[in-house]
């Protein structure tokens, strides 16, 4: 193999264009694609940058350097020396963003050889993820994933400058640490000097960085690893990443319009997107009713509307015995699609049982009259009273659900994206943000017969609901706040109790004893007693908003390593056995042998 001594890089293979004509040239990268035409070899070369075509001419370089080209294969490193020459009008690539010129080579060094790799190296390949994720390093040296790395590491470097501009200071904390409310399982690690003995890797910075506002350092930001082990989707990973962030002295509004400044620089500088600021705020009682979600996505319309008014006291039973027990109908309109194939209705009932409802009605009105399930139940009347009421043309379909409030919304609220889906409703380009604020302070465990808090027991309560927290804890709204965009959560955050009476009060709301809060949170209680300032704060998904931005639908696409969805990484084989030597040290023993076996050390 040859090495590139005496042979410095002068530029990039992306960065060349027609203004570097006749310039001589060195670069360093791969073969991406390779196209022999006896006497005249075509190769397009890659680097980070991106592709330009290289071109080796026998009767240029001569005999013996062009039967060193004619070795090259795909994916082989190389070095040339050559000069760029103007594509002739006919062999411009206007699909190439260096498509006006190629490089004529003089000097060819191979540096590395490589085997052929088991997927091609470019974009919008059609392989299976698991064979993506097995070679990740060769996934990523494709043009797009590497563009999502590098958009990824521009949203960090903006969020830095953002925050640093802005006052706040990087601080770091613990990875191994006491466990962290946020609800989810925590990842254990077991300490050897303590036998017995667990850490928990941190869900989030959340103590820490409200003990940081004790300490007085008043702005405090992180880009932060969080661990939080539950159930995986597109968007959850094991370990993720978090912007998160805590003030002091400021009130809800001084934050979101903070942030608010954030995302528009993130998006304007990354991407030379304008962002709308202030954002819509909507109440979380708003977004329940007329979304049924709690990150609605406002990309589209189909709101969600209630006919219990028009429908009550019939004989239809399904709809009678819904309403005599404080249940609710609701209804979408998809529009100018009332004449939809019936398989596909008996499809969408199976969907929205998948969400928890028992059944799916619809009224189709259609140019030859009303079809319905419960047509027989109701005059002709009601039908078109309730046509009116939605806004129904001739023509739309109303999809019903007929349940529980809380059923309703989560079913007919995804049966809505669902439908926006297949209806092709929703604009790709479109940013739609939002800020869900007044959630709830807790919500209602049916197993655990108690109350749990929505966000966390740190969260304020609203000043004029406190009176509530004993009586009535279900109406008790928290000043609590969620940044959403085109219906991911993308950030969430609250301002904090500062006050051990109300915290004290908070915690015998979810069944917290004094005893049992001061064994989890004891050193995070006495802290409080020494001068707390009024604080709160909020934590973005890294992974999230840049999937949003790399429009991937996937946070996978966006993490260099990411794990599958049953939380194991593919190419290294983490999680996986370990000898019995290590556990001994650990004072572990295992009650299940497990399925991998110990890394051959
Ligand atoms: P929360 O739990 O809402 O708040 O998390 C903040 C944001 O982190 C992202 N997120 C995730 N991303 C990928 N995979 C996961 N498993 C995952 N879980 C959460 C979401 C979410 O909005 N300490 C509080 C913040 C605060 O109160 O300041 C917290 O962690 O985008
Ligand atoms: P059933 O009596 O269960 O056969 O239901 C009769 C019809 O009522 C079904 O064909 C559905 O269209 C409708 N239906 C049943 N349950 C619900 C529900 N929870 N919400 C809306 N419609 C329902």
């Amino acid at each position: 193999m040859e090495t590139l001594t005496g042979m410095k890089r002068t530029h990039h293979c992306g960065e060349l264009r027609k203004s570097d004509v006749d310039a001589e040239i060195v670069l360093a990268g791969w073969v991406s694609r390779r196209r022999d035409h006896g006497g005249l070899i075509f190769v397009d070369m890659r680097d980070r940058s991106g592709l330009v075509q290289v071109v080796f001419d026998e009767a240029a370089m001569g005999e013996e350097a062009f039967h060193k080209a004619e070795t090259l294969r795909s994916e082989f490193v190389m070095g040339v020396r050559g000069k760029v020459r103007a594509r002739s009008e006919e062999t411009i690539n206007p699909n190439m963003e260096t498509g006006e010129i190629e490089i004529v080579v003089t000097e060819l060094r191979i540096l590395n050889k490589a085997k052929t790799p088991p997927f091609y190296i470019q974009d919008g390949v059609d392989v299976d993820e698991m064979v993506r994720l097995r070679y990740r390093y060769l996934d990523l040296r494709r043009p797009e994933m590497q563009k999502n790395i590098m958009l990824r590491h521009r949203v960090t470097k903006i969020m830095r400058d953002f925050m640093d501009e802005n006052g706040f200071l990087e601080i770091e904390t613990p990875m191994l640490c006491k466990s962290t409310p946020e609800g989810a399982r925590d990842f254990l690690v077991p300490s050897r000097l303590n036998p017995g003995n667990f850490y928990a890797l941190p869900q989030s910075p959340q103590i820490f960085k409200q003990l940081l506002m004790v300490s007085g350092f008043e702005k405090y930001f992180q880009i932060v690893r969080c661990f939080r082990d539950e159930d995986l989707r597109a968007d959850r990973q094991p370990e993720f990443t978090q912007l998160d962030i805590e003030t002091s002295f400021m009130d809800q509004e001084d934050i979101l319009t903070l942030m608010e400044g954030l995302i528009k620089d993130i998006f304007e500088k990354a991407m030379g997107k304008k962002v709308e600021t202030p954002f819509l705020r909507m109440g979380w009682d708003e977004a329940m009713e007329r979304f049924g979600s709690d990150k609605p996505d406002l990309r589209f319309g189909m709101e969600l509307m209630d006919i219990s008014e028009y429908v009550k006291g019939s004989d239809f039973k399904v709809f009678a015995s819904v309403l005599e027990h404080g249940g609710q109908v609701k209804v979408i309109n998809v529009e100018d699609y009332a004449n939809i194939p019936r398989r596909e209705l008996d499809g969408l009932v199976e969907y929205v049982q998948g969400y928890g409802a028992k059944g799916l009605a619809w009224i189709q009105y259609t140019e030859e009259g009303i079809k319905s399930p419960f047509k027989k139940f109701y005059s002709e009347e009601t039908f078109e009273e309730i046509k009116k009421a939605t806004g129904a043309k001739t023509g739309d379909l109303l999809l019903v659900i007929a349940d529980k409030p809380l059923v309703v919304a989560q079913a007919l609220g995804e049966l809505r994206l669902e439908m926006a889906r297949r209806r092709g409703l929703i604009d790709p380009d479109k940013l739609s943000f939002l800020w869900v604020v007044d959630f709830p302070m807790f919500e209602y465990v049916e197993e655990d017969k108690r109350w749990k808090a929505m966000h966390h027991p740190f969260t304020s309560p609203r000043e004029e609901d406190v009176q509530y927290l004993k009586s009535e804890p279900g109406r008790v709204k928290a000043v609590a706040y969620d940044m959403v965009l085109n219906g991911v959560e993308i950030g969430g955050g609250s301002l904090r109790i500062y006050n051990s009476e109300l915290q004290a009060k908070v915690f015998e709301a979810i069944g917290l004893s004094e005893e049992e809060a001061r064994a989890k949170f004891g050193f995070m209680m006495d802290a409080f007693e020494y001068g707390t300032p009024p604080h709160g704060g909020i934590a973005f998904g890294l992974d999230r908003l840049v999937m949003i931005m790399a429009k991937r639908k996937s946070i996978r696409d966006v993490i260099a390593f990411p794990k599958t969805q049953s939380a194991s990484d593919v190419m290294s084989h983490a999680p996986s056995a370990v000898d019995d030597k290590q556990l001994r040290e650990l004072s572990i023993r295992t009650a299940v042998a497990a399925k991998t076996k110990p890394q051959e050390k």
